[in-house]
């Protein structure tokens, strides 16, 4: 056999790639996007400038934003094929499936996907995503369709088109933050994962579509709704006690960890901000879900602060979608159309300069084995 090679499993610590987009400094518990503080873009910028931002390496100066809205928001229709395929897929299929038929279909009926413009593409993506995520909404809870409105901001539209209400400023300002802080997070499985899709020359919707699919994992993206059911779970007990019982039995503290921060997340810091403003306005159920949220994280912490376990994006995501009142089947969906800039922008970068993406595995089975007919086996 040949001498074992160093087997990265997991690719941790593998380097695939030169890239500009964002830096993840999982020390000091930074994080940039092409350069920009998040603390900084949370406070000063939104969604859609940061779309802008993520595809194009530069803030848009007015002119250039004004384009890019309108872009946005001329593409939020969604054509009959992709409506009528989320009203009749089987009412218990979950939302991120069917976020991921609905992209595919997107990427199937539109003309150019094989060969148009990679950059054109995305804005189309970011759009239809929100819409479809919306319309996922409506449907699964009324059964009805509401037209995007060509007026609103993506954010704004987003919420819209979930119930057919326009919302609250400080609502749609606390979802867009949601949004801007889940945009771009470097080569974490979901952009790998569309980034080795893209290295086949595929094109950007199937790219797309296998980041969605990647994301949907409990260990990734799902781990928001994960978090939100033990904090559910964990509501009424003694948070010392849960949380111990969740790790003597060898499970695992969900929206807790990461395979860069090894301290807090800044996002997570952001979040937790956000959850104690959004909580002056809201309802008892939620107060009671974020009280116990403080309190797991405080007792979990205890426990795995010392490991380098501290909380993730994911760990209050879900209860400032409670104050929102985005559902929980929805949350992933939400990360999907708040992570489609990043995906969009590592793809085009890739592409600029592909490889065909091939790892090797080291094979450690027999070889030579005599075939035997199945009656003699
Ligand atoms: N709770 C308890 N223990 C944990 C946790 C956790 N959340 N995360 C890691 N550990 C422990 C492991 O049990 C392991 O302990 P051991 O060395 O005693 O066996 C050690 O920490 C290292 O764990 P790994 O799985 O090797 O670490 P990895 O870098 O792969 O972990 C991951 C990253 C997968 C995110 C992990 O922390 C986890 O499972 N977290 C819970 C799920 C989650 O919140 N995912 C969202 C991540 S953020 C995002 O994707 C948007």
């Amino acid at each position: 056999m040949d001498e074992k090679p160093k087997i990265n499993q997991g690719l941790e610590g593998v380097y695939f790639m030169e890239s500009e987009i964002c830096k993840v400094d999982g020390k000091a518990g930074k994080l940039y996007y092409y350069g920009y503080d998040i603390g900084e873009l949370a406070k000063h910028s939104n969604f859609e400038e940061v779309s802008y931002l993520l595809l194009h390496g530069k803030l848009p100066k007015q002119k250039e934003l004004a384009v890019f809205k309108e872009a946005l928001a001329s593409n939020r229709e969604l054509s009959e094929d992709v409506i009528n395929l989320i009203k009749r897929i089987p009412k218990k299929t979950k939302p991120m499936h069917t976020l991921s038929v609905a992209m595919d279909l997107i990427g199937a009926t539109e003309k150019n996907a094989e060969n148009g413009s990679m950059e054109e593409a995305s804005v189309r993506i970011i759009s239809k995503m929100a819409s479809v995520v919306g319309a996922i909404g409506s449907i699964r809870n009324t059964g009805k369709y509401n037209p995007p409105d060509e007026t609103l901001s993506h954010t704004e539209n987003f919420l819209y088109m979930l119930d057919g209400e326009k919302k609250k400023k400080d609502v749609v300002a606390l979802t867009d933050t949601m949004l801007l802080l889940h945009a771009e997070h470097s080569s974490n499985a979901s952009t790998f994962s569309g980034i080795v899709t893209i290295s086949t020359m595929s094109d950007i919707y199937s790219a797309t579509v296998s980041a969605i699919n990647t994301l949907k994992g409990p260990l990734h993206g799902g781990a928001d709704e994960a978090a939100l059911k033990m904090i559910k779970d964990g509501m009424d007990k003694d948070p010392d006690k849960y949380i111990n019982g969740i790790i003597s039995s060898g499970g695992r503290i969900m929206g807790f960890g990461h395979r860069v921060y090894k301290t807090y997340d800044p996002r997570a810091t952001i979040i937790k901000e956000q959850l104690k403003k959004a909580l002056r306005n809201a309802n008892k159920e939620t107060k009671k879900i974020a009280d116990a949220a403080f309190g797991i994280e405080e007792a979990a912490i205890k426990v795995t602060g010392k490991k380098g376990i501290w909380p993730n994006v994911d760990f209050f995501s879900g209860p400032v979608y409670s104050c929102i009142g985005i559902e929980e089947g929805l949350f992933t969906p939400v990360f999907a159309l708040s992570r489609a800039p990043g995906w969009c922008s590592h793809i085009i970068e890739y592409s600029r300069n592909n490889r065909l993406i091939r790892p090797t595995v080291y094979y450690t089975g027999a070889v030579g084995k005599k075939y035997v007919e199945i009656g003699n086996r």
